[in-house]
């Protein structure tokens, strides 16, 4: 079968970086679907997978983290699907990823794809909702269902993939979300999401917040640069709130001004529960479905911002180029294989 995979890691620029590639077709077995993969999205882990190293690679290495397409074979465990349903998920960095014409997926972490939307449209969300829902509805155990209406929810990196799901999942709970971003074009990107507030993270965050009439914020997401943000959001987050990052931290991070005010600090790993095969790792496949629902039901929209066709190593480079601007909106998604 076709894939893109890389044997050493170099500089997006170089022609080697990502190559195209003929690899076998993997058979499934277990709890794994066989899925004909129709769409990918591409996600800053992949490049920082990728990010350049002395290391090589007897084997192609296939990236790769989000993708929509169709069952092709099932392994003898499966019950949540059968040959021929349409799905979308972002599978385990573990495991060999999604630039491949198939690729085996553990069911327990794939949800039904959303039937009102294309393949590109549906490749767009699984890796950045799981981030997003885990963020708000289980690491800062905030109710889907309006149990924290009216509240405040600061989310940092309003316009990339978390932040525009984001956004639309803390509407949806009926949070206020107070969204950042720097440019005019994600600035009137995320205010069509619907953040009721747009402020911007390359200004100091509280004037911008007291502009608002608030001196504190109930729950922050940072979806961005923990380091450059973590002295401002121990600052502005309210006494006993918390603060969800997804970011890893470069330098220590203090965290005397949370002690003061008895606020704390999560993490969010969306890689955490396939890579540890945790007991409830069922719950990303019962999410995507429940996003799948909400989708088909109108109130939540695709976050596909551009499709590049096909999917193949000249346009994957394209794709890892923009993303390492650290300035792209939404999703970019790579659509079909070449015949
Ligand atoms: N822990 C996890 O499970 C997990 C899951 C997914 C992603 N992540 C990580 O989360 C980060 C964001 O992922 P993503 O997919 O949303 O990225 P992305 O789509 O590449 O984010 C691009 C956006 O980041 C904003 N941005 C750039 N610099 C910023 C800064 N200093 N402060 C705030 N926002 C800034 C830009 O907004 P403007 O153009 O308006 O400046 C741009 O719209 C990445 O580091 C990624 O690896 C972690």
């Amino acid at each position: 079968m076709k894939a893109i995979g890389l044997t050493r890691y170099l500089p997006i620029e170089d022609p080697q970086s990502l190559i195209d590639v003929e690899i076998e077709k993997p058979t499934a077995t277990g709890q794994d679907v066989l899925v004909s993969i129709n769409a990918i999205a591409v996600n800053p882990i992949d490049v920082k997978v990728r990010s350049p190293k002395d290391t090589i690679e007897d084997t192609p290495k296939i990236l790769g983290w989000d993708a929509s397409g169709i069952i092709e074979a099932i392994g003898d465990d499966v019950t949540l699907f059968e040959v021929g349903d349409e799905v979308y998920y972002a599978g385990d960095i573990t495991r060999p990823g999604a630039y491949a014409q198939y690729q085996l997926v553990d069911e327990r972490i794939v949800g039904r794809k959303p039937k009102s939307l294309s393949f590109p449209e549906a490749a767009a969300l699984p890796l950045t909702t799981i981030t997003a829902y885990e963020s708000f509805f289980e690491r800062l155990a905030l109710d889907r269902n309006g149990g924290n209406k009216g509240e405040t929810l600061l989310i940092i990196g309003g316009a990339g993939g978390v932040g525009s799901i984001g956004i639309q999942l803390a509407k949806s709970a009926g949070l206020t979300a107070i969204a950042t971003a720097s440019q005019p074009d994600t600035i009137a990107w995320v205010k069509q999401l619907g953040a009721d507030h747009v402020i911007n993270h390359r200004e100091p965050l509280r004037p911008q917040v007291e502009a608002l009439g608030l001196k504190f914020i109930d729950h922050i997401a940072i979806f961005n640069n923990t380091d450059g943000h973590w002295e401002a959001v121990s600052d502005l987050i309210r006494p006993q709130g918390r603060i969800v990052s997804i970011v890893q931290n470069e330098t220590p991070l203090d965290q005397t001004s949370l002690k003061t005010k008895a606020a704390g600090l999560v993490w969010e790993s969306m890689f955490a529960r396939s890579m540890f095969q945790t007991p409830d790792m069922i719950e990303q496949h019962k999410l995507l479905s429940y996003i799948a629902d909400e989708i088909d039901a109108g109130r939540i929209r695709s976050t596909l911002s551009e499709i590049l066709t096909p999917i193949n190593a000249e346009n994957l480079r394209k794709a890892h180029a923009l993303i390492e601007t650290g300035r792209s909106k939404g999703k970019l998604v790579l659509e079909g294989f070449p015949s």
